[in-house]
């Protein structure tokens, strides 16, 4: 039997196991994708024994995904870039640690808008761990212009000097008005969430053929996602990365290319709706 995992701290909440299983159990596999809880002490050990703890592979989430850049034989250029792995896999007996966030998040969106605008400037707002792997894919395309704010200027500062002059950096306070004669807007930030504070934008500046992106998924129905909704914009959201970012690391450990279905988009919203 094959045996995958997630590696975090905490990683009850984690929904990977749902999607990962119902996969095994969709293609008919002999394995199984377990939940890890490994503190920061001994994270170390952990992935550096993956093998010989009996897994194939796994996948690394909040606080550990710097780790695997240390101790992996090799890291993929992805990972490098955005500076985190999410996923851990072997080579001829080797680590690999690789990053599918910026996958999931592009392959997502060209899926739910296969005509969104790359040549027109997009709007990033957060400077977190996720703005990075969405940076990363905006840039891949070769969007002209990413307008990057995050209420902490200086982590949009950063970033912008990562990754290059396509990234301009503008103050949290002139979100609004920065979304004129774009073709995306991203929310990469935390704003929003389910208990959480909300995202305050006024989307009114938004052309009309342009694209609401949020990464958050819980709820799934953002209250971005449905004021852009109301102006008729397209949106896209979070949960169908989550998904998508999935689907590379089982192809790696199981060897079957799973689908994101509709099915089971509906499985994993009904797990988030039971909260
Ligand atoms: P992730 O790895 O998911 O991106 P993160 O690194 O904790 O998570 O990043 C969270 C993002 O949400 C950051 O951009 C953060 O802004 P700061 O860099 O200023 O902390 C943003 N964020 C969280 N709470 C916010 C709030 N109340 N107002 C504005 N931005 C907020």
């Amino acid at each position: 039997m094959k045996r995958a995992c997630i590696i975090g701290y905490p990683v009850a909440h984690s929904r990977s196991p749902l999607i990962h299983n119902y996969w095994i159990d969709k293609y008919s596999l002999n394995g199984i994708y377990v939940k890890e809880s490994v503190s920061h002490e001994t994270i170390v050990d952990f992935i550096s024994s993956l093998r010989e703890k009996g897994y194939v592979g796994g996948n690394v989430t909040i606080p550990h995904k710097h780790v695997p850049l240390q101790i992996a034989a090799r890291v993929e250029p992805e990972a490098q870039a955005i500076g985190a792995a999410n996923t851990l896999w072997f080579e001829d007996g080797q680590l690999i640690a690789g990053n599918t966030d910026a996958y999931g998040f592009i392959t997502h969106l060209d899926e739910q808008v296969p005509d969104w605008r790359a040549d027109l400037p997009a709007v990033v707002l957060g400077a977190g761990g996720a703005a990075r792997a969405v940076l990363y894919a905006l840039l891949r395309r070769s969007v002209p212009e990413i307008r990057l704010l995050n209420r902490t200027r200086e982590k949009a500062e950063r970033l912008a000097n990562e990754f290059g002059p396509a990234v301009q950096v503008a103050d949290w306070q002139t979100r609004s008005g920065a979304l004129a004669g774009c073709g995306l807007l991203v929310n990469t930030t935390s704003l929003g969430m389910a208990g959480g504070q909300a995202l305050e934008i006024d989307l009114a500046a938004l052309p009309s053929a342009a694209a609401v992106y949020d990464i958050v998924y819980v709820p799934l129905q953002t209250a971005l996602l449905e004021a852009a909704r109301a102006r008729g914009l397209r949106t896209v959201d979070g949960l169908g990365m989550l998904l998508h970012q999935a689907v590379p690391g089982f192809a790696r450990w199981f060897g079957v290319r799973p689908q994101v279905t509709a099915e089971l988009h509906h499985l994993v919203a009904q797990d988030i709706l039971r909260g």
